[in-house]
């Protein structure tokens, strides 16, 4: 948490506008003048932050908020460096960055770069000098963006000009007067090159950051994070890819840093998930082999967790990438993951990956069943056809390590694994009749979960989650016979 920066007694701006990305509000002759200052410590915006701040700060925060909360029943939204959706009628510290996540609607804020970088007890000082300044009113604040967005509209707007000969009416309000006038609020802000940004440059600039010398490591972790959040809509993963970022995000898989390695490969499953184009990109550009390499090069078991997870969307519904995924060693690559993986959550991802990947192609044959419209549909059934998915499940050891996760204690882990099993059976279950110790156990489990669905009963519940496990047993046990 970090301390609200507002004076004592002064209304807070409130956005109730849609404000498109980045808007700075409130106090920007205050940042302006902290950014040109001499006495700067810039902080370091990794973790350590929040928690210094918080001290030094505390005390004060609690009693501004106390005040303002009675004077105004504001409810004061406090921006981490995550983005977090704010709730209607929130107000926001000064500096906060804000923006429309178009996808939801909804506005999201986290703290802006100078919150995090430009806080030291010098600025304290000045922000309380700033106590006198006289400061904006939500309505106030609330024309002003939309007098903003409308200048920045090209549309409405076409050579962008600032200058608005239009008086404010409002400002012959007797109270208007102790407002700064809109042309200040719109050169500050044009000082601060924070006009506003559409996503493609926001990415553009981000890449370029990315792909300069000059970033520290601590930079790029929160340019991809940048990203990251970005790629989740599916034309902006589709622009990090014409732009030319997939290969820097393949180069950071790369990297000899495996902090980089995990915030790429975050980006690149972002961006690969449930988005065909950017999955036929990935692959052109060798995602396939660096995604492998790097499973079985990255050392730290929370980084193969997340390139497990791109190498899962870069695989789903594609069976093109699937079919070049077994025929270059990639169930090898993962028969090692799984023997490595004591703790079970690796495990589990990669079991359920597999069982993903048997029931997709299952269905894909199903549904040739009904009569068939669509002219792709058999090109995708010949592309799933070539995918040997069972065959090399079979022969690559996967029939004797998917029975050792029902050793786990977690029910969960036991769900994916039967619900595997099951799967793999017309592969396996030769083989899971060479495992005696698999029969036992299943008995063992059974035995457990109807204890379990037993003691649900006498509650009154019925359907439960322990039931469906027990058919998942007997449905095993018959393959088994
Ligand atoms: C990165 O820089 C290189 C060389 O300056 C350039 O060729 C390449 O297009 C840049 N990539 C991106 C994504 O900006
Ligand atoms: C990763 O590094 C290896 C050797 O260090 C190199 O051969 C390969 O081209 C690199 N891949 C990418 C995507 O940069």
């Amino acid at each position: 948490m970090v301390r609200v920066s507002r004076p004592p007694g002064a209304a807070r701006c409130r956005l109730l506008l849609p404000v498109l990305v980045l808007l700075l509000c409130g106090h920007i002759a205050a940042v302006a003048g902290h950014k040109s200052g001499s006495a700067l410590t810039v902080v370091n915006t990794d973790g350590g932050v929040g928690g210094d701040e918080e001290e030094e700060g505390t005390v004060g925060d609690e009693e501004e908020e106390e005040t303002v909360g009675a004077d105004e029943d504001l409810d004061v939204f406090q921006p981490t460096e995550q983005w977090q959706t704010l709730k209607p009628g929130q107000a926001l510290p000064a500096g906060s960055h804000v923006r429309l996540n178009l996808q939801t609607g909804q506005r999201e804020v986290k703290l802006g770069e100078e919150q995090l970088k430009y806080r030291t007890p010098e600025h304290r000082e000045k922000e309380e000098e700033e106590e006198s300044r006289p400061s904006f009113s939500p309505d106030e604040l609330k024309r002003a963006m939309k007098r903003m967005k409308e200048d920045l509209d090209p549309d409405l707007n076409p050579d962008l000009n600032p200058a608005d000969p239009d008086p404010n009416p409002d400002h012959q309000d007797s109270a208007a007067s102790r407002f700064r006038p809109l042309e200040e609020l719109k050169q500050d802000m044009a000082e601060l090159d924070l006009l506003v940004e559409t996503d493609v440059q926001i990415m553009g600039r981000l890449l370029q950051q990315l792909n300069g010398s000059a970033a520290t490591t601590e930079q790029r972790l929160s340019l991809l994070l940048e990203l990251e959040y970005l790629v989740h809509q599916v034309d902006n993963a589709q622009t990090l890819c014409s732009m030319g970022g997939l290969d820097l995000i393949l180069g950071g898989l790369n990297s000899s840093d495996f902090r980089l390695q995990e915030s790429s490969a975050f980006v690149l499953g972002s961006a690969l998930s449930s988005n065909p184009v950017v999955q036929v990109k990935a692959v052109e550009s060798g995602a396939l082999q660096t995604l492998l390499t790097t499973l079985v090069t990255a050392q730290p078991l929370h980084v193969k967790k997340k390139v497990l997870f791109a190498l899962a969307a870069l695989l789903r519904q594609f069976p093109y990438a699937q079919q070049h995924f077994v025929s270059h060693g990639g169930l090898q690559v993962l028969a090692e993951l799984f023997q490595q993986d004591g703790g079970g959550i690796l495990r589990t991802r990669i079991v359920t990956m597999l069982y993903d990947l048997i029931t997709e192609k299952e269905l894909m044959f199903q549904a040739g069943l009904d009569p068939v419209t669509d002219p792709a549909h058999e090109e995708r059934r010949r592309q799933y056809s070539r995918v040997s998915l069972q065959g090399e499940l079979g022969e690559k050891g996967w029939c004797s390590l998917v029975p050792q996760l029902l050793q786990s204690s977690e029910h969960d882990h036991r769900e994916k694994a039967l619900r595997a099993l099951i799967a793999m059976a017309p592969a396996c279950s030769d083989q899971y009749r060479l495992q005696p110790w698999l029969l036992d156990s299943l008995l063992a489990l059974r035995l457990q979960y109807q204890d379990l669905v037993h003691s649900e009963m006498i509650l009154g519940e019925e359907n439960s989650y322990f039931s469906e496990i027990v058919e998942l047993i007997d449905t095993l046990h018959v393959k088994l016979r």
